[in-house]
C-alpha cells in the first residue's frame, strides 16, 4: 500500500512566538512534508476555491464563522478514493480549537473503512484540542492512532518528534 499525507495549511499573517510575522510556508505544510521525507508518502494538501485572508485578524473571523456555521467551503480539488493508500497522516493547523473546516470538506466525503488514520496537528498552545474526537465523528469507521501534535513555532526544528511518533 502506498502511504498518504493529506493537509491543510495557511500562509499569509501569522503569530509567531516572536510577534505577527508574513509566512510564506505554513507550519502544517513543513511537518507535512517531513512525514512524506521520511516515509514516502504522497502529498495531498487541501486548498479552498475561496482562499482564507491574508490578514491573520480576518481569517481568524472566517475561521470561526465557519465553524460555528457547519460551513464545509468549496476545495480547489477533491480524492476520488484513498483505496491505494494505508496509513494516511492527516494534519492541520488547530483553528478555534480543532481541524479547519476545509479538512471536513474532504474529509466528509471520503470512505475511510479499515483505513489506519494518524493525525497531526500545529497549534500555540490548543495541542490537538478536540480535532481527534472530531476525526472520530467524520471517520467513523478508521483506525484513529495517537496524535501528533507541534508547536507551530517549533515546526522546523520537529524532525525527533515526527521521527518518534512514525516509529510508535
Ligand atoms: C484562524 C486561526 C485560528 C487559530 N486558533 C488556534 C487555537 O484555537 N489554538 C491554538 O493553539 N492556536 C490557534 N491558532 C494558531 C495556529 O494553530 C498555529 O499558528 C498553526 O501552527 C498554524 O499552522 P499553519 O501555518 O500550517 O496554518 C489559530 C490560527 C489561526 C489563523
Amino acid at each position: 500500500m502506498k502511504k498518504l499525507v493529506i493537509y491543510f495549511s495557511h500562509t499569509g499573517e501569522n503569530y509567531l512566538r516572536d510577534g505577527i510575522r508574513n509566512i510564506t510556508k505554513g507550519n502544517t505544510e513543513i511537518v507535512a512534508e517531513k512525514i512524506a521525507a521520511m516515509t514516502g508518502a504522497e502529498l495531498f494538501k487541501v486548498e479552498t476555491v475561496q482562499e482564507y485572508p491574508y490578514n491573520y485578524q480576518e481569517c481568524c473571523d472566517v475561521a470561526e464563522y465557519e465553524l460555528n456555521k457547519n460551513i464545509h467551503p468549496e476545495l480547489k480539488k477533491y480524492l476520488d478514493n484513498i483505496t491505494e493508500y494505508d496509513p494516511i497522516y492527516i494534519g492541520y493547523p488547530i483553528w478555534w480549537g480543532t481541524m479547519p473546516m476545509a479538512m471536513f470538506s474532504l474529509l466528509s466525503k471520503l470512505d475511510f473503512r479499515g483505513k489506519t488514520i494518524k493525525p497531526f496537528a500545529t497549534s500555540e498552545g490548543s495541542g490537538l484540542g478536540s480535532s481527534v474526537a472530531d476525526l472520530t465523528g467524520i471517520c467513523p469507521n478508521a483506525i484513529i492512532k495517537k496524535g501528533l501534535a507541534i508547536c507551530g513555532s517549533d515546526a522546523s526544528m520537529s524532525d525527533a518528534l515526527v521521527k518518534n511518533w512514525l516509529d510508535e
